[in-house]
């Protein structure tokens, strides 16, 4: 815990080790406050450096408990211990140094190294926990071979496991057993995992493409097996997938995934023995909505993933994050989408990309998708290098194509194999397979900020050729006053004024789409034979992660909305025109009457399928309605928001009524896309339907229904589509129905979770009392992140009513964040941020943010996490 802002790490200061650790030997003795954990490592001098270095050997450590140290079975003495390292001045340039040190996992609530989670051991060491289990080199381009003895109680910890394969258990005197465990392959520290307690296993098996078979345990709460076939079953499909699109299979004979309660994080992909969060694991119809199915769908994806893009293939160091975690999440995003629809999953990820990454790369915790410097490197695992780094690997694709895509990433997994690899190699592999030069699109890791790409056309109706010209710029950002082009692909297509599909010549070639790369900061493109006046499709499927404008008239948004060939720019031209009509000053009726027509034909389009529709209805976020207002007003978005989603309802209640009562819920539940895109669908319409209760002559009518919809919901997804309606109302029927699902749910904790949720997230003054009190309740506990997150997290992110004009949800969200980093750092770093943008609100906002973040500064004692992010926000 320190005070002064401590020296960032430097990209441009890396060195390779000094010291290799060929392998790694760990015997645990478990004990809650007082474990053991002797550390034999194999060690020579990095034959880089041989003769040219005689370097200390330099271990990190935190928090240990140091017991003694041998080296060649000598004791040594002569060490320098500090609050992080552990120096060992001279050393042969080849040894075997032993460690013994005591941890205490109990009194550990970092959750981060080794800790317990519902009396059961656990680890988390991505990305620098290992340094809290034993003295290391803990960096990602230290690669060891590992041994693992673990010893323990068999009452309470039938089950020991770590990464690798299990070569050996038995019993001990005094009531104690061990096991064994080998990993075959190299890996870095933050790869090594270990978990022992009592605990339920789903076994089942897959063979492989080789023809291998490989064993699959999920391992989960006792009584909660039964809620783990989905994420089994989720696991299958991904291993199969990842062989039939990647080529990639799976490498050792067992894979195991684990369950646990309080976790920082999502999920966490150690060899062969995944860490997951219990709410991205455990799911059924009554406890689970369909957006924990897919979400759950696509993590076990995601960590499956990363066994080729991160383990066999890992990181030089830190700052080529998102060469594992761009493309890992560019990988599950495919994944997905063939589960799901590809239209759907674009549309959500573009949706979660401007929620999340647009305001990140537009504030000052700006960064690029590879930093050139951070404090503590847990604070970058931020949407920039997750989902912007997998937009990058997307246009990648895109650029050079699906098939040539393919041969780069096995050139890449090939040559890269067994290593620790930077984002260079990664681009490597695309030169060579196309003999191009790929050194531009290294510019969109090391540059920050979203660009804007603004197109005008112009078109001839005598020689019938449309110009189009398109501009891009970047804004500056914190470090980066100045900005490059950067290769931008803009698939695009044309339509008539009647949104029917428009054909074109380019270079001669006749086509219905097409894909036009903008290198520099401008360019023009001339296209024949356009028999109509055009109007423009432009960024189709979103084929670049950058903020579009194009100079046309209203009505060619309306042409897009009504029939873009396009999904994605069909939903896109539906949330312009909400957008435009939201954050006009004064309501434009011809906009409203327009706009509910054309959603109204949608809603009505028979070719269109439950998920689109139920897409096309959401009307923009607060959030991203915040990016197109100048200063931010949370309150005036909030006000217009509301009252368009009001207009909307009275328009088209028929319409939506009877669409809602045509759809009758399934018989038995299925998980599957079909099904929940019939739930979406009808939940949105009864959410539209109630948006308009106190206006219309319908009020009864709809509240019943709601509150109906409410109770005879048989599942999930339904009962909290039923409360999100009845949030219009408030008051009683709203109230009892939030009674109703406390007492039924009450020893569901993860259920429990989303009823803290619901309630901080709630658009209503009173949320920021109520939150008040939810924090006093008996269930609310900071130290399950689970918890803090449903509560302190969903408030954060409710922009109307944490955004209050006196500053009082402010103050309720820096008594939480400095309350948390006293013991879990990491989780209270990631709230900092929804303070970070100050400068772009309007007052009494932005003084009064400005001031919360000062409150955090100024604070004694706080973690080096929350420091670098305060810090940076107000430089
Ligand atoms: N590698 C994990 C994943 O991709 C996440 C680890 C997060 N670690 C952290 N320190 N925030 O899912
Ligand atoms: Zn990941």
């Amino acid at each position: 815990m320190l005070t002064t802002t401590p020296q960032p790490i430097q990209l441009s200061d890396y060195k390779a080790p000094d010291f290799l650790i060929a392998t790694t030997e760990l015997d645990f003795d478990l004990a809650p406050e007082t474990t053991r954990v002797t550390a034999r490592l194999t060690i020579t001098r990095n034959a880089a450096y041989l003769g040219a270095n005689d370097a200390p050997l330099v271990l990190m450590g935190e928090r240990l408990k140091l017991l003694s140290v041998t080296l060649d079975g000598q004791p040594v003495t002569d060490y320098t211990l500090t609050d992080e390292t552990l120096t060992l001045a001279s050393v042969p340039d080849s040894f075997t140094l032993e460690t013994e040190v005591e941890i205490n996992p109990l009194g550990n609530k970092t959750l981060e190294g080794l800790y317990m989670s519902s009396g059961r051991y656990c680890t988390q060491c991505e990305a620098e926990g290992f340094r809290k289990i034993t003295y290391y080199l803990d960096r990602p381009d230290g690669l060891s071979k590992y041994r693992v003895r673990i010893e323990a109680p068999k009452a309470g910890f039938p089950h020991l496991l770590s990464n690798g394969n299990l070569l050996e258990t038995g019993d001990l005197d005094g009531g104690k057993h061990y096991a064994l465990w080998e990993d075959p392959f190299f890996k870095p520290c933050y790869l090594f995992a270990l978990v022992a307690g009592e605990l339920d296993v789903l076994e089942d098996s897959l063979t492989t493409m080789s023809g291998r078979k490989v064993e699959l345990k999920i391992y989960v709460d006792t009584g909660m097996r039964d809620r783990s076939l989905y994420a089994m079953d989720a696991l299958k499909r991904s291993m199969l997938w990842d062989e039939q699109v990647y080529g990639r299979e799976y490498d050792l004979d067992l894979f195991m995934i684990v369950a646990v309660r309080d976790f920082n994080f999502g999920a966490m992909e150690n060899k062969g023995l995944n860490v997951f969060n219990a709410s991205l694991l455990l799911a059924d119809p009554t406890t689970a909505t369909d957006m924990d199915y897919e979400r759950i769908e696509s993590v076990i994806a995601h960590e499956y993933f990363h066994n080729w893009s991160g383990n066999r293939v890992t990181c030089r160091d830190w700052f080529q994050l998102c060469l594992k975690e761009g493309l890992t999440v560019f990988r599950d995003q495919g994944f997905s989408a063939d589960q799901r629809g590809h239209a759907v999953a674009r549309i959500k990820d573009v949706r979660a990309l401007r929620a999340r990454q647009f305001p990140e790369d537009s504030g000052p915790l700006a960064h690029p998708v590879r930093p050139s410097s951070y404090v503590k490197i847990d604070n970058f695992y931020t949407a920039t290098i997750y989902e912007k780094g997998a937009e990058i690997v997307g246009m990648l694709k895109t650029f050079v194509g699906p098939a040539t895509y393919r041969q780069a990433l096995d050139h890449y997994f090939a040559t890269n194999d067994g290593t620790a690899a930077t984002l260079e190699d990664f681009l490597a592999a695309f030169e060579a397979v196309t003999g191009d030069d790929f050194s531009p699109w290294l510019q969109w890791y090391t540059q920050a900020g979203t660009p804007r790409l603004h197109v005008t056309s112009a078109y001839d109706a005598n020689s019938k050729t449309l110009t189009l010209s398109f501009t891009q710029a970047t804004a500056p950002t914190p470090g980066q006053p100045e900005k490059s082009a950067l290769p931008i692909p803009i698939r695009f297509g044309l339509l008539t004024a009647e949104g029917e599909k428009q054909m074109f010549t380019r270079d001669g070639i006749l086509a219905a789409e097409s894909l036009f790369i903008l290198r520099d900061a401008s360019a023009e493109l001339t296209l024949n034979d356009v028999k109509h006046a055009p109007v423009l499709s432009i960024l189709r499927h979103f084929s670049a992660p950058v903020v579009l404008t194009v100079e046309e008239p209203t009505s060619h948004a309306f042409a897009r909305f009504k029939g873009d060939s396009d999904p994605f720019n069909r939903w896109e031209a539906a949330q312009g025109l909400a957008k435009a009509i939201i954050l006009s000053e004064t309501p434009d009726e011809d906009l409203i009457d327009g706009f509910a027509q054309g959603l109204e034909a949608s809603l009505l389009d028979e070719d269109l399928d439950h998920a689109f529709k139920a897409l096309i209805m959401g009307l923009p976020t607060e959030s991203d309605l915040a990016q197109s207002l100048s200063p931010i007003d949370p309150a005036f978005i909030h006000r217009n928001r509301k009252a368009f989603k009001t207009a909307l309802s009275l328009r088209l209640y028929e319409t939506v009524h009877g669409l809602y009562t045509s759809l009758t819920p399934a018989e038995t539940f299925s998980p599957d896309a079909d099904a929940a895109g019939t739930r979406a669908l009808r939940n949105a319409l009864l959410d539209l339907m109630l948006a308009g209760h106190n206006r219309g002559a319908e009020n009864a009518t709809s509240v019943n229904l709601a509150f109906r919809h409410f109770e005879t919901a048989s599942n999930m997804t339904d009962m909290v589509g039923g409360l999100v309606a009845l949030m219009h109302v408030q008051d009683r029927p709203y109230k009892d129905a939030l009674d109703i699902f406390y007492a039924r749910f009450k020893h569901e904790p993860l259920v429990i979770d989303k009823w803290f949720a619901l309630q901080a997230g709630c658009a209503h003054p009173d949320t920021l009392a109520r939150v008040r009190t939810l924090s006093q309740h008996p269930d609310f506990d900071a130290k399950t992140p689970n918890r803090w997150r449903a509560l302190v997290q969903s408030f954060a992110n409710n922009q109307s009513a944490f955004h209050a004009p006196d500053g009082s949800g402010y103050d309720f969200l820096v008594d939480q964040v400095l309350e948390v980093d006293a013991f879990n750092p990491m989780t209270a770093a990631r709230l900092v941020e929804p303070l970070s943008r100050y400068r772009v609100y309007a007052e009494p906002y932005r003084t009064n943010m400005k001031k919360a973040l000062q409150t955090i500064t100024l604070s004694p004692d706080l973690s080096k996490n929350v420091l670098e992010l305060a810090t940076k926000a107000l430089a």
